[in-house]
């Protein structure tokens, strides 16, 4: 038979297809997030997130250790403080358990880049992330108490900050009061299209922040909306953010595509905790092979126009890809 073009010929081995091949997962392309927990000798594994743990302080330079060792550059810091109160307040603490680590990971890897999780729910009382006055999520008395503890997290040595409250008008504060506070330098990285999810069930257990009332859903956006993620997208950046996440990541390509073409800032896939969860599951019942699924579902979220991947995964997603190269050369 005569056929003109046949797509198979460049899928014949295993040299043409890297030959080919349009997208790739780098290491650069990865970041880690991570817990820590005030408290000393502490190292909980998350229970539905096997192999993630919260670190007390005298825990985490040896996780830190590993994060270098796998060849990872970035994280993403979350925080689980002492106590908990209404207003939050170990968010902005200058003693705070983020501003603490994020000194401390500095001391010990001036390198390595931290970002750090800007959010009042995992400090609050109630669970939400902002002021809660009868009820209501209040959002401007919010806005201050995020620019205090952005500001904290750079005074600290926090290399960005990104926040994922979804208060309105969130970033254009935050930049202001690191401006004013001369950390005009320091990126805010947008969780724009942040999505009221189920997919962050286990994040919520490992950082105690499930809401005691109600849901998120007065503050993060309605799933079914692609159109409004745009437009919150485009109110971001136009309130100076520098990168944009979406979140989450898998049932959430459409997004990453369309903030990508439309906007051409740098954007970040978080994959988060749920999907996490659910390949961990999966895999422990010997019914998907781990690896692979992995490393289909980043490359997928490169494909769609993620340049940054907020992984889980991150540390073996590196040593994976270490081992291919290994193979390869
Ligand atoms: C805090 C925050 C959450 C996540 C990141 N920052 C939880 C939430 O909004 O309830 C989720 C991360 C994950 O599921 O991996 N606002």
């Amino acid at each position: 038979m005569e056929l003109k073009y046949r797509p198979r010929r460049l899928r014949a081995n295993e040299s043409i297809r890297s030959l080919v091949r349009e997208n790739r997962v780098d290491l650069d392309d990865l970041i880690y997030p991570m817990f820590v927990m005030a408290g000393t000798n502490k190292k909980i594994e998350v229970p539905s997130m096997p192999g993630i743990c919260q670190y007390s302080l005298d825990q985490w330079p040896a996780a830190l250790a590993e994060v270098r060792q796998a060849g990872v550059r970035a994280v993403l810091l979350f925080g689980i403080p002492e106590n908990k109160d209404e207003c939050g307040t170990g968010a902005y603490h200058e003693q705070g358990i983020v501003q603490e680590a994020v000194r401390l990971a500095k001391k010990l890897y001036p390198e390595l880049y931290i970002i750090t999780d800007v959010c009042l729910c995992e400090y609050t009382d109630h669970g939400h992330c902002g002021v809660v006055q009868e009820g209501a999520i209040l959002n401007d008395v919010t806005l201050e108490l995020l620019q205090k503890t952005a500001v904290s997290h750079a005074r600290a040595g926090a290399d960005m900050v990104a926040p994922s409250d979804m208060m309105d008008g969130r970033v254009r504060a935050i930049r202001q009061a690191l401006d004013q506070a001369g950390y005009e330098n320091t990126p805010v990285m947008a969780y724009a299209a942040k999505f009221a999810s189920g997919f962050y069930g286990p994040f919520r257990e490992a950082a105690g922040s499930t809401p005691l009332f109600g849901d998120r859903r007065t503050y993060q956006m309605d799933p079914p909306n692609g159109d409004e993620a745009m437009r919150e997208t485009a109110l971001d950046i136009e309130e100076g953010a520098d990168l944009i996440i979406v979140k989450p990541a898998l049932a959430y390509g459409d997004i990453v595509y369309r903030t990508k073409q439309r906007f051409g800032v740098p954007v970040a896939a978080y994959h988060v905790s749920g999907e996490y969860a659910m390949i961990k599951a999966a895999a422990a019942n010997g019914w998907i092979d781990e690896r692979r699924i992995v490393t289909e579902a980043l490359v997928g979220m490169k494909r769609a126009g993620a340049d940054l991947l907020i992984t889980y995964h991150a540390l073996l997603a590196a040593a994976w890809l270490k081992e291919e190269w290994g193979e390869r050369n």
